[in-house]
């Protein structure tokens, strides 16, 4: 089974996303486990639990300290080998469906959140093994692009989707965008579903599918036929 633990200053802002739908009933089915912790436990301040303090030089505001989260990482790979310590960051390789379906197959993977405020580099340097971006934006923390990953991930893990196939059958799995879809009503006020649709000849649906993923992907993502 794949494990995530993820590491954060606000475990608050992921428990939402991977407590819920898909992700939830994986968990619940055993099929991944999701573990949480706050780096605040691992603080060497007992009393105020800070785990940030100022930056050396003369840059402005805190930065994430290197013990606590050197003390959290040693503990968790005293107890199993991990494939990666993920940092999550704008620098890093870009997210995408290749990068998912790798961590997909992985045991033991952990997920360090970066903070606003900037960590110590020497957590960079000695204690992670892959950064990784979602995109070219900044976001305020790297909750939200653990819960990206981690989403993204889950959801290809054999069962976790009710039907296998949807997976394979995604948008950007074979790098091409997915044909469109409708369901009931065929006519919504003159609005019709396509006639091929309604055929029951599957040959010609699985190709009118395929043309129309072609033509989709060369209309609004020309980049993925480049690759
Ligand atoms: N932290 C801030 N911005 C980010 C991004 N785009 N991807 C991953 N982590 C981030």
């Amino acid at each position: 089974m794949l494990r995530i633990d993820i590491i954060t200053v606000l475990p608050e802002l992921l428990e939402g996303p991977l407590n819920c739908s898909i992700i939830q009933r994986a968990r619940d089915k055993q099929l991944v486990d999701i573990n949480i912790h706050s780096l605040r436990d691992y603080s060497t301040d007992l009393r105020h639990r800070r785990v940030d303090d100022y930056a050396f030089g003369f840059s402005a505001g805190m930065v994430l300290q290197i013990e606590p989260v050197d003390r959290i990482i040693t503990h968790l790979c005293s107890q199993r080998n991990y494939d990666e310590i993920i940092y999550t960051s704008p620098d890093g390789e870009k997210f995408n469906q290749g990068l998912a379906n790798q961590l997909s197959l992985k045991q033991n993977l952990i997920i360090l959140c970066g903070h606003y405020k900037g960590i110590d580099h020497r957590i960079r340097e000695h204690l992670i093994s892959k950064e990784i971006s979602i995109g070219d934006y900044v976001l305020t923390g790297g909750e939200l692009a653990a819960a990206v990953m981690t989403d993204c991930v889950v959801r290809l893990i054999p069962g976790a989707l009710g039907d296998e196939q949807s997976a394979l059958s995604d948008s950007f799995q074979d790098k091409l965008l997915a044909p469109p879809i409708y369901t009931r009503p065929a006519d919504y006020k003159g609005w019709k579903v396509p006639d091929i649709l309604l055929s029951g000849n599957q040959r010609k649906i699985q190709e009118w599918e395929m043309e129309q993923s072609l033509d989709r992907t060369r209309l609004l993502r020309p980049d993925l036929l480049d690759e």
